[in-house]
């Protein structure tokens, strides 16, 4: 079997010391099973701009071109002008047209008490994936800044752009059989929403045993933190999907939690933990690799279509909440690991399991 190429970007702040324990578990999974890889550095980033003058030098893209999947840790430098380095990550989403922005919100057995809300309102458990739109919208990139007096972004939904995410969200719940999917959006003033809510209704029609709900962004702010075991799968536009992951994610303690995946189906796709470049902690050894890892469960199961190897790392990663935790969501019940230390604890389970 051909090996599949998997592009790395380590990024800017605590992106490196994530990225290798993710590296380490893909090199377990290359060992210890069938599915082949070989890793190629592409430095991306705001460290890479100071030495370059890009974020995204061509050689890191031609490095991309060629792989399967990217792993990618995280960019961004306090010191640099805001916006900067972030152009490395928008523009590999716009290039290779990764449409689809698929954010699972899932708190484990293990670690429920990491999840800052009072028992009765995480109820039977939460469980949610974010689908979000991701290359659209506000992020379009249509407007600018003039004369430093006036400034504007055009916010951009195209029919195609909204029914292939909205087509994919539909097809990612009966998958799963999910019995309900909610689409977030501001159809009492936005044209764009209004555009968004009729092509949700359009494509709805094709899936009669799932039950549609249309929820306006501000009104589901606040329902993902009062009835969280509701959601099941979530569809939105761009900018509302990046504003409630981050508050999604929080439900399980820590944005260092979250994964996600910057998907094109069928095509070259990237995985990333949700966090960004974290400065502030950044080299301290402390940053939480889980996010990391659940994106490499993500990568084995949509672009190498192993759901068995995703399945088994997260058993792995929900096993070893229950041991020990990384200082984001200490326990007093249990030991406080580094990145290392907590890379270390998944992979060795991981290698157990492989052997097998
Ligand atoms: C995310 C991030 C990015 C976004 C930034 C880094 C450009 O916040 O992946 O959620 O806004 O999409
Ligand atoms: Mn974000």
């Amino acid at each position: 079997m051909e090996k599949k190429k998997i592009a790395i970007i380590k990024g800017d702040g605590v992106g490196p010391e994530v990225v290798n324990e993710g590296l380490k578990i893909l090199k377990i999974i290359n060992e210890y099973s069938d599915l082949k890889m070989e890793f190629c550095e592409a430095p991306a980033g705001g460290s890479v701009y100071k030495t370059y003058g890009e974020s995204l030098p061509e050689k890191s893209l031609n490095i991309i071109e060629k792989s399967d999947a990217i792993l990618f840790g995280a960019i961004g430098l306090p010191d640099l002008p805001t916006g900067v380095a972030e152009l490395a990550i928008l523009k590999i989403r716009q290039e290779f047209d990764l449409y689809v922005n698929l954010r699972p919100i899932k708190l484990y057995e293990t670690a429920i008490d990491c999840c800052p809300l009072k028992d009765e309102y995480i109820g039977d458990g939460i469980d949610m994936t974010i689908v979000r739109e991701n290359t659209e919208g506000l992020y379009a990139k249509i407007g600018g800044i003039l004369r430093d007096e006036i400034a504007s972004n055009i916010m951009l939904y195209t029919r195609k752009g909204c029914e292939r995410v909205i087509k994919y969200a539909f097809e990612y719940a009966k998958k799963r059989n999910h019995k309900k999917i909610t689409s977030v959006d501001k159809a009492n003033v936005l044209a764009c929403s209004q555009l968004w809510r009729k092509i949700f209704e359009e494509i709805g029609m094709k899936y009669p045993n799932i039950d549609k709900e249309n929820f306006l962004i501000d009104a589901f702010c606040q329902w993902i933190i009062r009835k969280p075991y509701t959601c099941q799968t979530v569809v939105t536009g761009n900018l509302f999907g990046d504003i409630i992951s981050d508050e999604a994610a929080y439900l399980l303690g820590s944005l260092g939690m979250a994964p996600s995946g910057n998907i094109n189906p069928g095509k070259l796709s990237m995985y990333e933990p949700i966090h960004g470049a974290a400065p502030d902690i950044a080299g301290q050894g402390i940053a939480n690799p889980v996010g990391t890892i659940l994106s490499v469960k993500l990568m084995v199961e949509e672009s190498f279509q192993r759901k068995d190897l995703g399945k088994d790392i997260e058993n792995c990663v929900e096993q070893a909440l229950g041991e020990g935790r990384t200082m984001d969501i200490k326990s007093d019940k249990l030991k406080i690991l580094s990145t290392i230390d907590m890379g270390n604890l998944i992979a060795g389970k991981l290698k157990e399991q492989l052997k097998k």
